[in-house]
C-alpha cells in the first residue's frame, strides 16, 4: 500500500465539465513523481485533492492508510500537517518577517520557542537565507520569496510534499538549485510529487512522471 493513493478519481467544479475522470495511481513512499500537463490539465487541481483543501466528485484517495474522501472536515487538519505544500504563489504573509514567515507551521502546531528557533536557524541556512532573516517579504526578489516559501513548507518535516510549479517564473539555473533542494529532501525520505509543464526540467532528472491529459493520467515519460 502506498503512502497517497487515487481510485477512479473524478473532479468536476461545475456540474458535468470534468477536469479530472478515473485518475487512478499509487505514490510508494519515499518516492519522487514529477506531475506534467500543460497549462490548464489539471494539475493545481490534483495537487489540491492531495493537499485535502478540497474533496473529489468521485473515486477514492487514500493517504497514510486512510480513506480521506470521507472523513469529517475536523478530521483534516492532523493529516494535513504531515503535507507540505509549495503553492504557485508563495503565499507568504506581508506584515511578518522571513524567521516568522518560516517558524508559522510550529507555532500552529504549539511547538516550544526552542525549538522553533533551532529548527528555523538551520532551515534559513539550507535555504541561504540566513542573512534575510528579518527581511519582509516585499524586500524580497521571485527566487528568494520562493526559497521562504519552501523553508516554510518543510519546517514541521512533513512526509509528504506537493509542490505546484515551483519553479514557474524562474530560470533553468534556479530552477535547478530547487530541485536540488527537493532532491535532498527526498533522499531524507520524503515522498515529494512536483508539478511542472516544464518537460526540459523533467528530461535533466530519471524520476516517473505522471502524465496527465485529457483528464486523464498516465504513467511514463
Ligand atoms: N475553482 C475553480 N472553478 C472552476 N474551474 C476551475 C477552478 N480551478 C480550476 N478550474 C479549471 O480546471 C481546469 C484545470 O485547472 P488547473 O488545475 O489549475 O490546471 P493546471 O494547474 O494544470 O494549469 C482549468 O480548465 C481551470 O479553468
Ligand atoms: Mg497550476
Amino acid at each position: 500500500m502506498g503512502v497517497i493513493s487515487c481510485d477512479n478519481v473524478g473532479m468536476e467544479y461545475l456540474p458535468g465539465r470534468e477536469i479530472l475522470r478515473d485518475v487512478s495511481f499509487v505514490l510508494e513512499p519515499g518516492s519522487f513523481y514529477f506531475l506534467s500537463g500543460a497549462s490548464g490539465a489539471g494539475k493545481t487541481t490534483l495537487l489540491g485533492l492531495l493537499a485535502l483543501t478540497q474533496r473529489p466528485t468521485h473515486g477514492a484517495i487514500r493517504m497514510f492508510g486512510e480513506e480521506v474522501t470521507r472523513l469529517p472536515r475536523e478530521a483534516l487538519p492532523s493529516l494535513r500537517r504531515r503535507i507540505g505544500t509549495v503553492s504557485q504563489d508563495y503565499r507568504l504573509l506581508s506584515h511578518l518577517t522571513v524567521e516568522e514567515n518560516i517558524a508559522l507551521p510550529l507555532k500552529v502546531a504549539c511547538e516550544p520557542e526552542s525549538v522553533i528557533h533551532s529548527r528555523v536557524d538551520e532551515i534559513l541556512d539550507w535555504v541561504g537565507l540566513a542573512d534575510h532573516r528579518n527581511a519582509r517579504p516585499e524586500e524580497l526578489s521571485g527566487g528568494q520569496k520562493q526559497r521562504v516559501c519552501i523553508a516554510r513548507s518543510v519546517i514541521h518535516r512533513p512526509e509528504v510534499l506537493l509542490c505546484d510549479e515551483p519553479s514557474g517564473n524562474l530560470d533553468l539555473q534556479l530552477s535547478l538549485r530547487f530541485m536540488y533542494l527537493f532532491e535532498a529532501l527526498h533522499k531524507m525520505g520524503t515522498t515529494v510529487m512536483l508539478a511542472t509543464h516544464d518537460d526540459y526540467l523533467i528530461s535533466q532528472f530519471t524520476y516517473p512522471v505522471l502524465r496527465l491529459k485529457d483528464g486523464m493520467v498516465e504513467e511514463g515519460r
